[in-house]
């Protein structure tokens, strides 16, 4: 039978998803040993693994060249799409937090605050569901950064230990929302291979 493709997030979810497979019983040597290889064969688990930047992975799922996906929140939040959220898989766990200079009152005066993030729609929805009007400034790493040159007043970023903004003398002023790694499935990949895709879920979720 034609395996599931499975597109996993390299980087940062890769390790706990790939533990994940194995406590599922599931060889994962190609996975361990990837060279510049980008798809993998975990023949015991009839699935075909890719590994992609986290963006990728959703535009995958959800052209349905595969099946099924493991995905950030902070991703799915960001770039939404069309495909079925299925499982929280517990790890990766962080925050998207809004933060700035310590000691600072972010919220104080009237003047029109300017955010700095990777994340503009996720930025976007919070201030509008404040009824505040922001600027926000779009950055493609290390946002922290922004505050200290005096580019902005506050970012909104993931936290996960807390210890850039430590080093950096930032803090947190308002928790955004909580994160963890989720599966996704293609929209008629759940339908098409039901059976097939409901076995894993639940295997998963009993590993976990
Ligand atoms: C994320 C985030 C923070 C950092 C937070 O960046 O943007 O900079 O991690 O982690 P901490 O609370 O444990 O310090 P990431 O490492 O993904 O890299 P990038 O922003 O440079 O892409």
């Amino acid at each position: 039978m034609k395996p599931i493709r499975i597109a996993l997030t390299k980087g940062r979810l890769e390790k706990d998803t790939v533990e994940l497979f194995e406590k599922l019983g599931f060889h994962c040597e190609e996975l361990h040993n990837k060279g510049r290889k980008l798809i993998f064969q975990v023949p015991d688990g009839n699935l075909e693994v890719v590994l992609a930047k986290a963006a990728d992975v959703i535009t995958y799922v959800e052209h349905g060249v595969c099946d099924v996906g493991v995905v950030g929140k902070d991703t799915i939040m960001e770039h939404g799409g069309s495909f079925f959220e299925v499982l929280d898989l517990g790890f990766g766990r962080c925050r998207f937090a809004l933060c700035g200079p310590k000691g600072k009152d972010f919220y104080k005066g009237y003047a029109v605050k300017t955010i700095a993030s990777k994340y503009p729609n996720v930025t976007r929805r919070f201030f509008a569901g404040k009824g505040m009007d922001v600027e926000i400034v779009k950055i493609e790493g290390s946002v922290e950064l922004a505050p200290l040159l005096g580019l902005a007043d506050g970012i909104v970023d993931i936290v996960e230990t807390g210890s850039t903004l430590r080093e950096n003398g930032l803090e947190v002023y308002e928790d955004v929302a909580p994160i963890t790694a989720r599966v996704i499935v293609n929209t008629a990949s759940i339908k098409l291979r039901k059976q097939e895709i409901e076995q894993l879920l639940s295997k998963m979720e009993a590993a976990l």
